[in-house]
């Protein structure tokens, strides 16, 4: 069994449909990538995916437990957590304090402190700057909030959408590489990114393209296929 099956997924907005049913299945441990154009409607799967969205059709499983139809505390308390788009981290709120509110949903109040330590390890820089309003910390710092305060209720799968968006290359390789190491430590990962600099790091590879899957397999394949190139660039041709 996959920790995350998704069968058959619909959603949209109002009366506008965006997914079209789409399925497809990540392995506990792995590190699956979400690539796709603006549009194709990445931040809608894993927004629904949260929770944050409703379920017009199809079912999503989180370890064998259906999940679709969960608001986004039920979601969170099942085991999920988003680094959202646009990282919307809380501006007037210390770095600190912007970790600890992502604990809400921990019963071990105690051990909370040590989650801190850990994302501190993950990126020192919060670490230096801990005391700063979250607000005045620099975009890349933000990134790395966003991603931090998302582990803090210690998920057993983390997403992470636009993971370099705004980022130079060099902090972009940076986070990849945090979120590889937190990928080793033991959680599952969806990345929605559009750099291709994080294609070693993924295990599976998915493209999307007007609410549909066009790409599912591993990302080593991905590499060799030409995909990522006709849908990024519109080429079909090899060099
Ligand atoms: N709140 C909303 N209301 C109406 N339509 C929306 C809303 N959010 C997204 N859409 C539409 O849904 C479609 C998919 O959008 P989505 O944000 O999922 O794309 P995306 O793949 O994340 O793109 P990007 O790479 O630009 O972030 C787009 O056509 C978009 O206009
Ligand atoms: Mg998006």
């Amino acid at each position: 069994m996959s920790l995350l099956e998704v069968d058959g997924l619909r959603t949209g907005y109002g009366a506008l449909p965006v997914l079209q049913g789409i399925s497809f299945s990540v392995e506990e441990g792995e590190t699956a990538v979400i690539f796709g154009l603006n549009g194709a409607g990445k931040t809608t799967t894993v927004n629904c995916l949260a929770g944050l969205l409703p379920t017009w059709g199809g079912e999503v499983r989180f370890d064998g437990k259906k999940i679709s139809g969960k608001d986004a505390p039920g979601v969170v308390k099942a085991g999920i957590s988003l680094s959202p788009e646009g990282r919307r981290v809380w501006p007037g709120l210390s770095v600190l304090k912007n970790l600890e509110l992502g604990a809400w949903s921990r019963k071990d109040r105690k051990n909370i402190d040590e989650t801190v330590q850990q994302v501190y390890s993950y990126f020192p820089r919060l670490d230096e700057r801990k005391d700063q309003l979250a607000g005045t910390l620099s975009g890349g710092e933000q990134q790395m909030l966003a991603i931090g305060r998302a582990i803090m209720s210690k998920p057993r799968m983390l997403m992470i959408d636009e993971a370099s968006l705004g980022l130079s290359p060099k902090l972009a390789q940076t986070v990849f590489q945090v979120v590889s190491k937190i990928n080793d430590d033991g959680t599952t990962v969806i990345i929605v990114e559009q750099n291709v600099g994080v294609l070693p790091y993924a295990d599976q590879a998915l493209i999307m393209e007007k609410g549909t899957l066009t790409f599912d397999g591993r990302g080593e394949e991905l590499e060799k296929s030409g995909e990522l190139k006709r849908t990024y660039l519109g080429d079909t041709e090899e060099p």
